[in-house]
């Protein structure tokens, strides 16, 4: 297992970086003016891209946790990629996904879009999802997964059907 600093470092460059993309989207925003609008719109979908990555990875680690012996090299090695996965990628990503995208739904005048209400709902589906991963990285942490490959399997499509549904809305509009 990683040692307490190992374990400390993937934290603290999480909220580095999650301190510096502020601050450039906040200099974006009181520089650039109307400007603004595209490039953090640019940088949602890239946040939306890692969060997304993490989302479709992370239940794929799961299926091949589920086959490792508890207290293996090859289990610990799982815990070690599943959390630092979470902490670095996924968790930072959906800050920064949640920020950008109600700054944008606020500077667009989206907020009556009935397109905007139904995204809202599953992309707070698909939050819900990710603290019911993040759960589970805790509990694979401590041996006490409870679920088999075969239903991992099922929870993988989750984020897949969500994402389909969350950009056909954002890009097509069709209410
Ligand atoms: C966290 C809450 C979110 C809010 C409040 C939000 C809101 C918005 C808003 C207002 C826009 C600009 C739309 C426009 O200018 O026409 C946008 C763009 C976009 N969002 Fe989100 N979003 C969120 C999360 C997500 C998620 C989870 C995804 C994908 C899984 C996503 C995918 C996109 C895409 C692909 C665009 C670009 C659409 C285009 O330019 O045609 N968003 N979002």
């Amino acid at each position: 297992m990683a040692d307490g600093r190992a374990e400390a470092s993937p934290a603290k460059r999480a909220a580095v970086a999650l301190g510096v993309t502020a601050a450039l989207c906040l200099a974006v925003a009181g520089l650039a003016g109307e400007a603004a609008y595209p490039w953090l719109k640019a940088a949602h979908v890239i946040a939306v891209i890692s969060w997304m990555a993490g989302m479709l990875y992370l239940p794929r680690l799961f299926i091949y946790h589920c086959g490792a012996t508890p207290g293996s090299e090859t289990s610990e090695t799982f815990k070690v990629m599943e959390q630092r996965l979470l902490r670095i990628i996924i968790n930072p990503a959906m800050i920064i996904t949640w920020v950008l995208g109600l700054w944008l739904a606020w500077k667009g005048g989206h907020f009556e879009a009935g397109w905007l209400h139904a995204k809202l709902a599953l992309v707070l589906v698909l939050s819900g999802v990710h603290g019911f991963f993040s759960a589970a990285v805790r509990r694979f942490g401590e041996d006490r997964n409870r679920l088999s490959a075969r239903q991992w399997r099922l929870w993988n499509e989750a984020p897949t059907v969500l994402m389909v549904l969350i950009v056909i809305l954002v890009v097509v509009k069709p209410f």
